[in-house]
């Protein structure tokens, strides 16, 4: 698979995502083969964290719009659905370095994430409404809380993108760094990280998150049943058609 690359640095899994042709829009294959990389971190002893990058030109345009058509994710088993439980239950700290755009599940993915680094050219954003779907990821109970409700509300119902000095006004993002910095910047927090004890990590990760990780569990769950419902309609399909047929 050389859409993910992955390499190990001083305890750290760096995961790629290298589909740049594409935005680094995930498919199927890239949401299975990112599922058994966390897996196989969270049982690694020799991994502490992970590190999520794509270039410093994109992080991700979310899910593949043509996959969403030909492989729907139908029932709470579908790779992408895996993807989410994976990450928002992964018990070893995550790190992401994020430059240029960040579309839906491209930006959802940071509320899971530890720390987040951002280049200045970082462009996020959640069109969910503007295709006819929903919010996922957990994002309608997660982004209130980090944003506050009308912040997370404009987000997520105009759809419009906001740059990396709003997320770091919101709580999205850690620190706001030239992009050529943003990946040596993320590692070195990743490898400050790795050389801490791993148990004390994972115990503060798990208290952090225990109070809300029943509800969010819930959340992913019912948010994945009504995407996958609202997928099926006309509105969504015209809409996710359409962004095929703008050329
Ligand atoms: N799924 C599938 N292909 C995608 C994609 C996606 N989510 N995002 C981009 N691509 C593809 C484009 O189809 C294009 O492929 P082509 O050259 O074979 O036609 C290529 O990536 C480059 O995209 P392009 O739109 O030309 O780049 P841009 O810099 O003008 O715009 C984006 C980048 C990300 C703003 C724009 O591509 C976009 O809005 N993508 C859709 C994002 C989206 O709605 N994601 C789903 C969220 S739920």
């Amino acid at each position: 698979m050389t859409d993910i690359l992955t390499r190990e640095d001083s305890g750290v899994l760096i995961i790629t995502f290298n589909r740049e042709t594409k935005k680094n829009a995930l498919t199927v294959p890239m949401y299975q083969r990112l599922t058994e990389l966390l897996h196989q971190a969270e049982e690694d002893p020799a991994i502490a964290v992970v590190l999520f990058h794509g270039s410093e030109q994109v992080f991700s345009a979310g899910n593949d719009l043509a996959d969403f058509i030909s492989h729907p994710p139908d029932g709470l088993d579908a790779p992408v659905w895996q993807f989410l439980r994976a990450v928002s239950g992964f018990r070893k700290p995550l790190v992401a370095a994020v430059c240029g755009v960040a579309v839906g599940i491209g930006t959802t993915l940071l509320l899971h994430c530890d720390l987040v680094l951002a280049g200045s050219n970082a462009l996020f954003s959640l069109p969910f409404v503007n295709l006819g779907l929903c919010p996922e990821a957990g994002s309608s109970l997660l982004l209130p809380r980090v944003f506050g409700y009308q912040r997370a509300a404009e987000a997520l119902l105009l759809g419009e993108p906001f740059d990396a000095e709003a997320a770091l006004r919101a709580g999205l993002v850690n620190r706001v760094l030239e992009p050529a910095q943003v990946l040596d910047t993320a590692l070195a927090q990743a490898r400050k990280l790795a050389c801490k004890p791993l148990a004390a990590l994972m115990e503060t990760k798990r208290l952090l998150k225990s109070a809300e990780a029943p509800a969010l569990r819930e959340r992913i769950d019912e948010e994945a049943r009504v995407f996958a419902r609202m997928l099926e309609t006309d509105t969504a399909r015209q809409a996710i058609a359409g962004f095929s047929n703008r050329r």
